[in-house]
């Protein structure tokens, strides 16, 4: 079999544990372990749990990840694995196993930024993204529009980033001032399957006439829909309605800006990411959305959503068979790295463009 070569991928940037091997754009195996139940009693995720869970799961991964690609250690060609943005320590220990797997089977080290990921988790269901294609990601961390083009060579250009709250961090502090479990984005889209999307008029923020057009907000809406629970103390909060009108105010903004980004550039192909594209209504309006504007629209199926290894080991693949440069073996982790190219590691990225 003259395979292609063959990428690990590993995810380690918050409570996830994720392992996933990748070669020529195929999806070979992917493997997550969550440490969500771990958390879910303190309402958010606590760092040093997480760093430990990936510390107890990072083998037993990695060894579900070969053996549902029916490979060995040795089968492996190179390892990419989450450099930034996330949890310092969480990425620490995902880091070490990665170099350590790089060095003993001697083969090149890729950093990875984490919402790269996100965007070349879609390739390995629906192939090779079209050049340019505007991309929503929307995350517990971040929420941005993006014109992405070459994902292994070119900058990615931000075409709007959110100011103050990320959507799903939105989904989730809300939850839990709607007494819904955590994680909050999926409570509230089940919650929300039993309510009415017009009770409650919750405000779409950033969408005059003079407001940036591709700028982001969701800190009011939090606010708003924090005064609306409040409002009812004493009496039964109708949480079903409220988080109808949520999820409604969210995915109409998200997909409303995405599809103005996408006549406003002339682009054709809308990709929605991150954990917050496993939400109902953004994928029901995005769909609806994008149908009425004649724009192709890619979202990745639910469990290359939300974070995983698979969609780590895709950017090592693009970067593998771009000929980028590995990662010296030195290569640090950058909690707060901004999205600019999918590699991290100082040295692949091309000068800036003048
Ligand atoms: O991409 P992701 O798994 O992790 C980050 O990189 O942040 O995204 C996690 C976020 C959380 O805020 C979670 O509540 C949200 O995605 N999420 C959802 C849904 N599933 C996950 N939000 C709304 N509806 C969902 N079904
Ligand atoms: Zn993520």
């Amino acid at each position: 079999m003259a395979a292609g070569r063959i990428v690990l991928g590993i995810e380690s940037s918050c409570d996830e544990t994720g392992a996933g091997i990748v070669s020529e754009g195929r999806l070979l195996a992917h493997v997550v372990a969550s440490s969500m139940d771990e958390h879910a009693r303190f309402g958010g995720v606590v760092p040093e749990i997480a760093a430990r869970a990936h510390l107890h799961s990072f083998t037993p991964v990695v060894r579900r990840a070969l053996d549902q690609a029916d490979l060995k250690l040795s089968d492996i060609d190179a390892v990419a694995v989450t450099t930034g943005p996330g949890l310092a320590g969480a990425l620490q220990v995902g880091l070490a196993g990665a170099k350590t797997l790089a060095r003993a089977l001697d083969v090149p080290l890729y950093g990875v930024h984490h919402l790269a990921g996100h965007v070349a988790a879609d390739t390995l269901e629906h192939g090779p993204l079209p050049d340019p294609c505007v991309v929503l990601i929307v995350s517990g961390g971040h929420t941005s529009l993006l014109l992405v083009r070459d994902l292994a060579r070119d900058q990615i250009v931000h075409l709007g980033d959110t100011l103050d709250d990320a959507a799903g961090e939105c989904f989730d502090k809300v939850a839990r001032v709607f007494g819904l479990p955590y994680p909050g984005g999926p409570a509230i889209d089940r919650a929300a399957r039993d309510g009415d999307p017009r009770a409650v008029a919750f405000p779409r923020p950033l969408t005059g006439p003079k407001d940036a057009p591709y700028a982001f907000s969701f800190s009011g809406l939090k606010t708003a829909a924090a005064r609306w629970a409040e409002a009812h103390a004493g009496r039964a909060l109708p949480v079903a309605d409220g988080a109808a009108s949520l999820q409604e105010a969210v995915a109409d903004v998200l997909t409303r800006k995405a599809l103005a980004a996408c006549r406003d550039h002339g682009v054709t192909t809308l990709v929605v990411v991150g954990g917050v594209a496993a939400n109902s209504r953004v994928r029901s309006l995005a769909e609806e959305r994008c149908a009425a504007a004649g724009v192709r629209l890619r979202v990745p199926p639910m469990t290359l959503c939300t974070d995983n290894g698979a969609m780590i080991a895709a950017v090592g693949d693009l970067l593998v068979r771009a000929g980028a440069a590995p990662a010296p073996l030195d290569v640090s982790i950058d909690p707060s790295a901004p999205l600019e190219y999918a590699a991290l590691q100082p040295g692949t990225a091309p000068a800036k463009a003048a």
